[in-house]
C-alpha cells in the first residue's frame, strides 16, 4: 500500500483494509469542473456529491419521513433475506457497491452467516468515512470477515479480479443504479459481470416508477436536508479547488422528466454571476435562472430493470417488492454458459 492509499484509508479501522490502486481525486474533481461547468448545459457528476459531508447528509436524508426508499428497501430485505441468500446460492463473498453505512446489508449478512460460516464482506465506496461506518455497524457479526475497499465504479473494479474462493454475490442496493443513464447503467452492470464467474449473483435494489406527486417531495423535503446535500457539492469545490461559490446565490430545484422516467436535481443560479475557480484559473459564468444538473434518479418499471440486467449479461432470476409496490429488489445470475 503506498502512502497516498494509506492516508486515504486512514479513517477505516486498522486491519480491515484492502489495498487498492491510487486515484487522483484532485484531477478527477478538476476534470469534472472543466468538462461540466465551462459549457452551455452545465452539469456535475453525481459522485462529487458523496464526499464525507455529502455521505453524512445522504444518511440524514435516508431518515427523513419523506424519503421512503431506504426504509422500504429495509422492509423488503427483512421480509425476504432468507429467500434471497438461498436463491443466490449461499455465497462465500458478498461485495457491496456504494456500501454507505451498510445498515441494510447487515440484514442479509446476518441471514447468510447463519448458513455460510466462512463469509467475507467487501464494502466498496468512494467515501472512506462511510466505509468505517460500515465496518463499525458490522462489528458484532463476528463471523463476517470485513474487507473494505475505497474505489469508484465501474472504473476501479479491477480488484475483484482475484478469486473469491467460492460463489460471489455483488449487491447494488439503495437504488444507486438510478444515478446512471440507462446506457451507463448497462456499462456498469457489464463491468461487474466481467469480474464474476458463472453462477455468481447480482442483487439490485431499484425505486419503481410512480406518481410525481409522491416523488417530488421525496427530493424536496421541507426540512431542507436535500437542499443542503445538493449545495454541499459547491462547498466541496470551494474547499478542494479554491472556488468562490456563494451557496445562498443558488436554489435547489427538483423536476420530474416523465419521458426519461427520472427525477433531476439542479442548482439554479439566483442571479447572473461569475464564479472564479482559483486552482484552475478559470471563471464560471452563470445567467440568472441557469441550472447546473447535479444528479438524476431514474425510476424503473420491472420490465425495464430486467432489460438492463439482460443487456449487462445477467439472467434475471427473482424479484421482491413491498405491499405498496414502491420499491423492488431484483436477483440476477451470471449464466452457466
Ligand atoms: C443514492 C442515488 C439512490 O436517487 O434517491 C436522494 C440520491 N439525492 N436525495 C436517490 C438522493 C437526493 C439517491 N441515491
Amino acid at each position: 500500500m503506498n502512502a497516498e492509499t494509506a492516508l486515504r484509508n486512514s479513517a477505516v479501522p486498522a486491519g480491515l483494509l484492502q489495498s487498492r490502486a491510487p486515484r487522483d481525486t484532485f484531477a478527477a474533481v478538476a476534470d469534472a469542473v472543466c468538462t461540466g461547468l465551462l459549457r452551455k448545459r452545465k452539469r456535475l457528476p453525481p459522485w462529487l456529491l458523496y464526499d464525507d459531508e455529502g455521505s453524512a447528509l445522504f444518511e440524514e436524508i435516508t431518515r427523513l419521513p419523506t424519503y421512503y426508499l431506504t426504509r422500504t428497501e429495509r422492509a423488503i430485505l427483512l421480509a425476504h433475506a432468507d429467500a434471497m441468500v438461498e436463491a443466490a446460492g449461499l455465497p462465500r463473498e458478498v461485495v457491496e457497491l456504494g456500501a454507505g453505512s451498510a445498515s441494510k446489508t447487515r440484514i442479509l449478512l446476518a441471514a447468510l452467516s447463519r448458513r455460510q460460516p466462512r463469509l467475507r464482506y467487501v464494502p466498496v465506496d468512494v467515501s472512506p468515512s462511510a466505509l468505517s461506518q460500515a465496518a463499525i455497524q458490522l462489528r458484532d457479526l463476528s463471523l463476517v470477515d470485513v474487507r473494505p475497499a475505497v474505489a469508484r465504479y465501474p472504473e476501479e473494479l479491477g480488484f475483484l479480479r482475484r478469486p473469491a474462493g467460492g460463489r460471489r454475490l455483488v449487491m447494488f442496493l439503495g437504488s444507486n443504479v438510478g444515478n446512471y443513464d440507462p446506457p451507463r447503467a448497462v456499462d456498469l452492470l457489464a463491468a461487474v459481470r466481467r469480474q464474476l464467474a458463472p453462477g455468481d449473483g447480482f442483487l439490485m435494489g431499484v425505486d419503481r416508477r410512480k406518481s410525481p406527486a409522491l416523488l417530488l417531495p421525496t427530493y424536496d423535503d421541507n426540512l431542507g436536508v436535500t437542499e443542503r446535500f445538493s449545495k454541499n457539492v459547491l462547498t466541496r469545490l470551494n474547499r478542494e479547488l479554491g472556488a468562490h461559490f456563494a451557496l445562498d446565490r443558488f436554489r435547489h430545484v427538483v423536476t420530474w422528466n416523465a419521458r426519461a422516467s427520472r427525477i433531476d436535481l439542479y442548482l439554479e443560479s439566483a442571479s447572473a454571476q461569475r464564479v472564479a475557480v482559483d486552482a484552475l484559473g478559470v471563471k464560471v459564468d452563470l445567467a440568472a435562472g441557469e441550472r447546473i444538473h447535479t444528479e438524476s434518479s431514474y425510476k424503473l418499471t420491472d420490465a425495464r430493470v430486467r432489460q438492463l440486467l439482460e443487456r449487462g449479461g445477467f439472467v434475471p432470476e427473482a424479484s421482491w417488492t413491498d405491499e405498496r409496490r414502491l420499491y423492488g429488489v431484483h436477483l440476477a445470475r451470471v449464466p452457466l454458459d
